[in-house]
């Protein structure tokens, strides 16, 4: 469905990102010579060998062998798509993703974001002539400035109002849900008589509306249906407006049951809170949500249905849990929503409660668990703690193999008495890619040319402008020669290019592979005894290259230098040069 994001602006992108703050975010990086390293997040292990070059703009693992750049890591990390790694960098570095001419979305999605569009601005015109709509958000404490921020409308009681005072089409009113149809086929507006809240997406397109009505009649809340643009359990509402105002990744993200919650959060200092739809938390929300942040907290009703909603929560979260990030869990007083809180307490208050009173995600675990299992009633059941343990291990389960989900296993291990998960075997499936890259290294001289060259250009790109370019014509027939000069002309249109990006270019490509090991041979090359510089690396290569060219140059014309009759006096000179150049080359 998205259009292909051109190359330019990927590289464009690559070179605007910084790598190390970007995984800093994800697993804290600490400098250690011209590089950062940690200990490596797709992995377990005691001593770091998870290594990141700011000027590579490249990360890669001696110890389990992954590596790439930042889109790269993203994707492996956070399990994000290619096209969402790039919209989160280009977020962060304050670009707009720009798609080809092959249009991002479908005439008829367009025609439904129009439409939504057009009602939205029907309503917030409507809001400001509708004194007692007006009258109803000023008593509930939401300024002018406030309702601006989240765009709030309002709906005309009337069962035509879209049709007849606005220019959106039938059509699209229908499929956007905007009209319900009636059993004598028909139409009328859904929403009349209410405060509209247009519900964004990440882009900041309203895709639907929550509704609201001013007194106590029922239903208190309409919502648009689910549409192809509006599913509930992947949208939250104000995210949009929270992404707008908050720079950089917020410490914490609240996550509340009500429009009127994040509202008034909002108006009183907190811009930091988004709700759900009305539906369960969905593990497709929470990894949008530790997108922004490493921390959430949930804040739900201290009843039944609240604590059933926190458990959904939960194992939603699960998936998504590991070092660095939790979820947390406040449970309200009864009858206090977070908006009817705020407005209590205020903001600090607030906030002084959330941190005194919420319990992280495996706390909390426990505590239902333990619950479930009788242990809240007798503690020293051998039963209930059997119990408690084959309940608790289809949970635990569930979170990403490291060092979170090690010290949860530990927790119900204390709980139990008894090992209840086998500690985790030392990475033997995975190949030993310290030993390759070591041998590799120690044995470069031993490479072919072809990988000394672009071992030597993927290290430090910018040696290929010390080299005449007339030097790098080689041999097509040589393996490897073709890829070599499509590099070389990558890097001369673009002299300041990364290693990351280079990368890049050929993520989709057959050399992906091969070209990822040369950079980490090149990594490994400057971390320890340097034997030539990226330089002279690439001037023995070429040099050998030229005499791989020559030699089969020769080998070409062998065939013909056995009947010399044939040859015409110029060939022959060139032969004889050809093989004097040879000579003299070699050692
Ligand atoms: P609440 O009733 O807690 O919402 O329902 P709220 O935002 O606090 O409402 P008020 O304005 O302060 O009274 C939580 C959410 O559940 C959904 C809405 O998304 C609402 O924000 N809901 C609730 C409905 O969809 N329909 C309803 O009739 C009620
Ligand atoms: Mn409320």
């Amino acid at each position: 469905m998205a259009g292909r994001i051109p190359q330019s602006f990927i590289d464009d992108l690559l070179s605007r990102v910084d790598i190390v703050e970007i995984i800093d975010r994800y697993v804290p990086l600490k400098k250690a010579g011209a590089n950062h390293k940690a200990c490596c997040p797709f992995h377990g292990e005691k001593t770091p060998s998870f290594t990141v070059s700011q000027p590579k703009q490249f990360y890669h693992c001696f110890g389990c062998g992954v590596s790439g750049n930042a889109i790269s890591f993203l994707m492996e990390f956070d399990n994000m798509h290619f096209v969402d790694a790039v919209e989160f960098l280009a977020d962060r570095a304050g670009l707009e993703v720009p798609r080809d001419a092959v249009a991002s979305i479908t005439p008829s999605q367009q025609g439904l974001f129009d439409a939504l569009n057009t009602c939205n601005d029907f309503y917030k015109h409507q809001l400001k002539e509708a004194p007692k709509a007006i009258e109803y958000l000023k008593q509930r404490g939401v300024s002018g400035e406030t309702a601006k921020r989240f765009d709030l409308g309002f709906s005309p009681d009337a069962w035509h109002a879209l049709t007849e005072k606005t220019s959106a089409p039938e059509a699209f009113l229908l499929q956007s849900g905007m009209l319900v149809r009636n059993d004598s086929g028909k139409t009328h507006d859904r929403f009349r008589n209410r405060i509209m809240y247009p519900i964004r997406d990440r882009r900041g397109r309203v895709i639907g509306f929550g509704g609201r009505v001013m007194d106590s009649s029922e239903p208190k809340y309409l919502n648009s249906p689910e549409t192809p643009l509006f599913q509930k359990g992947r949208e939250l509402y104000g995210l949009y407006e929270l992404r707008q105002i908050t720079r950089g990744s917020p410490e914490r993200v609240l996550v509340v049951e009500g429009y009127m919650d994040v509202i008034a959060l909002a108006h009183a200092g907190i811009n930091t809170a988004v709700a759900t739809l009305g539906t369960a938390t969905s593990t497709e929300q929470v990894t949008q949500l530790f997108r922004e942040t490493d921390e959430l907290v949930f804040c739900f009703d201290g009843d039944n249905a609240g604590k059933k909603a926190a458990w959904r929560a939960l194992n939603s979260a699960l998936p998504c849990l590991k070092s660095g990030r939790d979820a947390r869990f406040l449970f309200l007083p009864d009858g206090e929503d977070p908006d009817s809180l705020v407005k209590s307490l205020g903001a600090e208050a607030f906030m002084q409660n959330l941190h005194a009173n919420s319990i992280d995600a495996a706390s909390f675990m426990f505590q239902q668990l333990e619950m479930q299992a009788g242990l809240d009633q007798d503690k020293n059941s051998t039963g209930n703690k059997a119990r408690l343990a084959e309940i608790a291990k289809p949970l635990i389960s569930q979170i990403p193999s490291g060092v979170y989900r090690t010290l949860v296993e530990e927790q119900l291990h204390a709980k139990v008495g008894v090992t209840v998960f086998k500690p985790q075997p030392v990475q033997q499936s995975q190949p030993d890619y310290r030993e390759t890259t070591t041998r590799q290294n120690h044995a470069v001289g031993g490479l072919s040319p072809v990988r000394k060259a672009l071992i030597a250009i993927l290290d430090t790109p910018a040696t290929i402008l010390e080299i005449d370019p007339e030097e790098f014509e080689f041999s097509i027939d040589i393996p490897g020669a073709k890829l070599l000069m499509d590099i070389v002309s990558v890097v001369e249109n673009k002299p300041d290019i990364t290693t990351s990006s280079i990368l890049e270019r050929f993520r989709d490509s057959e050399q992906s592979e091969a070209l990822h090991k040369l950079a980490r041979a090149g990594m490994q090359s400057t971390e320890e005894s340097e034997i030539e510089t990226p330089l002279q690396l690439l001037q023995h290569a070429i040099e050998q290259l030229k005499k791989d060219t020559l030699r089969m140059e020769l080998k070409q014309s062998s065939s013909t230098m056995q009947s010399p009759s044939s040859m015409s006096d110029s060939q022959k000179d060139q032969l004889r040069e050809r093989l004097k150049q040879l000579k003299n080359n070699q050692p």
